[in-house]
């Protein structure tokens, strides 16, 4: 979704279409303007393209100096006009990234007092809560801050006030913002591309920031309201597609993307407001027929694939075969005819993949993809595309589309649970409130980013590195093993924790970190007794964990990067966010090519 807005002085309303053009790629079904006119919010909205939008903003012209605008991509609610945004009452206009977690409890509050939604969507219970603060006599800035004090999620937020022909306020948690400056007005993006044609000043919103936007300028405050002074910049961005943000590598504006990417995933394949999953693509096979699930992929998809494994075995009770492609297509294995085969891969171009796939199609498979590129060879060739949604992916070692497959995956492996009769309604009710949370969670543990500066600081000294994982979180420890040795060209290795004494034990001194993905689950006693073992060993042991994985963890840990406790189900995407810090600041202080690494290509079309 994207987000536009404009304080001006000449009519905004073509110029807030025109920059939500620039937003395209993120993907939409629907989109809506709004503005003042005679102080009075004025909305237009259409389902589909901008095209339908820029059409009846031709029939029905919009006046007015001051706007927002949005592109939508349906999270609660199908992609109907009255569920597009701007979603408004005669106080106030609403646009609105993310999700909002609590909605539910806030409309069941706002039902007591009368203030009853008008439609499906999330985002109406943040103008009705704004509504009743402005009822009750606040002025916009004091009905924002209590409101924002209200929402629990990962979001961004833009208002437009009856009555306030210069102002807009802005609010940024865990899904990105910037202010453009222009010379008389002031301006507002989901990122650089929307505001490129009116300015290439612009200050990038920190997480908790709100912002009073005028025609003088922009007052920021932080999450404790206390007013603070961010960069100003000039962005690169105008020729470019995509560019960095106020980021120094792709690769770390991708992992900052994440809340916001998880988010756009989720909706493709949840329906937050039913708790329930909701594939939109037709299935040319029933998950319930089905005796084998095989999946194939390379590099960092494939650890994608290893996630699910455990996903589709547990919840759906789907036996899973998983290898890399390039082992997969010359091992040339007897596959049961009507049997699924799954193609992981972002760019949908790498030749190993593929040509695992043309194998299983003249096997006689039914042959889905889950890709990034909808345009891509492997999409094409496929009789079912998921779409992975994380946008353009530029860094070379994989992050925001690993957490966008596995995303989608969670969502895949409930809707095989489902069909196959092993998932309860309310345990599929379980597990998308989990999926639900992850976006707030993943913002959350990005937080822990000073700390793992400091341990990568050390980490830059190492020659060689343990990575160690039970379960789900195996996987995990062999991508965390994959990115450090990418980017930072140290060398490491993931192994099963229960396989540490079984030779990598063999390793262990005083010169080699371990880094051990531990959350708590029911694993995690397992995990943390082979953790001991290193200890016993002098080995120097880098935890990841949560709050309460760190108390019963034990001594002899020299540091413990904490994250927030989710359930156990999303634990391994929550986890992928610390690993891939860790690699990229270590990259950083061993001073490499970040996005481009040596000998490495983003899309390996040979074999
Ligand atoms: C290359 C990239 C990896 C990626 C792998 C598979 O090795 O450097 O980041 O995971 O290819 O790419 P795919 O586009 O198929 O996901």
């Amino acid at each position: 979704c994207g987000i536009v807005g404009i304080v001006g002085d000449a009519p905004v309303a073509s110029r807030l279409v025109d920059a939500l053009k620039r937003l395209e790629y993120r993907g939409y079904d629907s989109a809506g303007v709004a503005t003042l006119e005679g102080g009075d919010i004025s909305r237009r909205r259409a389902e589909g393209k901008l095209g339908n939008l820029a059409q009846k903003l031709a029939f029905e012209p919009l006046g007015g100096q001051v706007g927002i605008g949005h592109t939508r991509w349906a999270t609660h609610g199908a992609p109907t006009e009255t569920n597009a945004h701007p979603h408004a009452t005669d106080r106030v206009a609403v646009v609105h990234n993310g999700i909002i977690e609590n909605f539910r409890d806030l409309l069941a509050d706002l039902a007591k007092d009368g203030y009853l939604p008008k439609t499906q969507t999330d985002t109406e219970s943040v103008a009705l809560w704004v509504s009743r603060e402005l009822a009750n006599g606040a002025d916009p800035e004091l009905a924002v801050a209590r409101t924002l004090k209200q929402l629990k999620g990962a979001f961004a937020l833009a208002f437009l006030f009856k009555g306030q022909e210069a102002m807009l306020i802005a609010a940024r948690h865990g899904a990105p913002l910037a202010i453009g400056y222009g010379d008389t007005e002031m301006y507002l993006g989901s990122d650089a591309m929307a505001l490129a044609p009116f300015t290439s000043r612009l200050t990038y919103l920190e997480d908790g920031d709100w912002a009073v936007i005028t025609p003088a300028g922009v007052t920021i405050r932080d999450g404790k309201d206390a007013i603070v002074q961010r960069e100003q910049q000039i962005s690169q961005t105008s020729a470019l597609l995509v560019d960095k943000g106020n980021h120094r590598h792709f690769m770390a504006k991708e992992i900052y993307e994440q809340p916001e990417t998880i988010s756009h995933t989720l909706s493709h394949y949840v329906d937050m407001g039913a708790e329930k999953v909701a594939l939109r693509e037709t299935l040319p096979f029933d998950f319930a027929d089905l005796t084998r699930l095989t999946i194939s992929a390379c590099g960092t998809a494939y650890f994608a694939g290893a996630v699910a494994k455990y996903w589709f075995e547990r919840h759906a009770r789907l036996p899973v075969d998983i290898d890399v492609a390039s082992e997969f297509r010359y091992r040339e294995p007897p596959l049961e005819k009507g049997g699924l085969s799954l193609f992981i891969s972002q760019s949908g171009e790498t030749a190993d993949t593929l040509a695992a796939l043309r194998y299983c199609a003249g096997q006689g498979q039914h042959v889905a993809s889950l890709v990034n590129t909808q345009e891509s060879t492997i999409a094409r060739e496929s009789d079912v595309v998921f779409p992975i949604l994380c946008g353009p992916e530029i860094g070379v070692a994989s992050t925001k589309a690993l957490t966008a497959q596995l995303t989608a995956l969670a969502g895949l492996s409930i809707a095989a649970g489902r069909a196959r009769g092993v998932l309860s309604a309310e345990r599929e009710n379980e597990l998308v409130r989990a999926l639900t949370a992850l976006p707030a969670a993943v913002a959350k543990a990005l937080a822990a980013e000073s700390q793992i500066i400091d341990i990568a600081k050390r980490l830059s000294k190492a020659k060689d590195v343990l990575y160690l994982g039970r379960g789900p979180m195996f996987p995990i420890a062999m991508e965390g093993a994959l990115k450090l040795k990418e980017i930072s060209y140290i060398h490491a290795e993931g192994y099963a924790a229960g396989e540490l004494k079984h030779g990598p034990i063999a390793l262990v001194d005083e010169d080699m970190p371990v880094i051990v993905v531990a959350p708590s689950d029911e694993l995690v006693d397992k995990t943390l007794s082979n953790m001991q073992e290193v200890a016993a060993r002098g080995g120097k042991i880098i935890l990841i964990t949560d709050a309460e994985g760190a108390e019963t963890a034990g001594h002899g840990i020299s540091d413990v990067i904490i994250v927030p406790r989710v359930d156990s189900f999303v634990a391994p995407i929550l986890a992928c966010i610390p690993v891939q810090l860790l690699a990229y600041h270590t990259a950083v202080f061993m001073g490499t090519d970040v996005d481009q690494p040596r000998n490495l290509a983003k899309s390996v079309t040979v074999e």
